[in-house]
């Protein structure tokens, strides 16, 4: 994307990313949870929300269907509007990063051109794609919400995985699934995540 406005400076100030990252002990990035609705990325997130902030780590999370309330309010579900809910997700995560935080977003970010722009944004390494690769059918057998059952009904038009399309990531730094059918328990995925991050440094 172009900025549209001209005459426009970039400022720098004394306080750097560096001087944040000693100052609260950590290193920032972002940790972006991709999957179809009820495949549980807000369960997991919450977990390794909890997760990290025992282990004495900063995070927040960043929410899709929270962030629909405020930020993204005018934004509704044809493609180009969830390109430009992923775009600002992706600049708002930046910020966190940078602000030295662990920023956990979770939205269903359904086209992999529109992630991958969200990964170009950060430095090398800050960017970890988390893909909760639960089948269909799964997540339309929990439908908790009640929408599959409305976008099966024709009530809700385009609907991720109905009659809008879900293109998996080819290269993620973690996926998470089923285990022998079962699906694993979010603070075991949890775990999982938060050891990769450790381990990652
Ligand atoms: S996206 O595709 O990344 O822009 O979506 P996101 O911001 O994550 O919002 C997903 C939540 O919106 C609800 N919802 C829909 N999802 C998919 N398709 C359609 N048409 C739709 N309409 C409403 C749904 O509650 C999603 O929440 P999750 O947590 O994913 O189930």
């Amino acid at each position: 994307t172009v900025a549209n406005s001209t005459n426009i400076f970039w400022h720098e100030c004394p306080v750097g990313k560096l001087d944040r990252q000693k100052l609260i002990n950590q290193r920032g990035c972002v940790v972006w949870i991709t999957g179809l609705s009820g495949s549980g990325k807000s369960t997991l997130a919450c977990s390794l929300g909890r997760e990290l902030h025992s282990r004495g780590n900063l995070s927040y999370i960043l929410d899709g269907d929270n962030l629909r309330h405020g930020l993204n309010m005018d934004l509704g579900f044809k493609a180009e509007d969830r390109t430009e809910n992923i775009r600002r997700v992706g600049e708002v995560s930046k910020l966190f990063a940078d602000a030295g935080v662990i920023c956990i977003a979770s939205l269903i970010s359904p086209y992999r051109k529109d992630r991958d722009a969200c990964r170009a944004m950060l430095p090398d390494g800050s960017f970890i794609e988390v893909f909760m690769n639960m089948p269909l059918e799964v997540c339309e057998e929990r439908d908790s919400k009640g929408l599959y059952k409305l976008a099966r009904a024709g009530k809700i038009k385009g609907f991720t995985g109905i009659d809008d399309p879900y293109e998996p990531p080819l290269n993620c730094e973690i996926e998470l699934q089923l285990d022998n059918g079962i699906c694993p328990t979010p603070l075991a995925m949890a775990g999982q995540v938060a050891s990769y991050l450790e381990d990652k440094g």
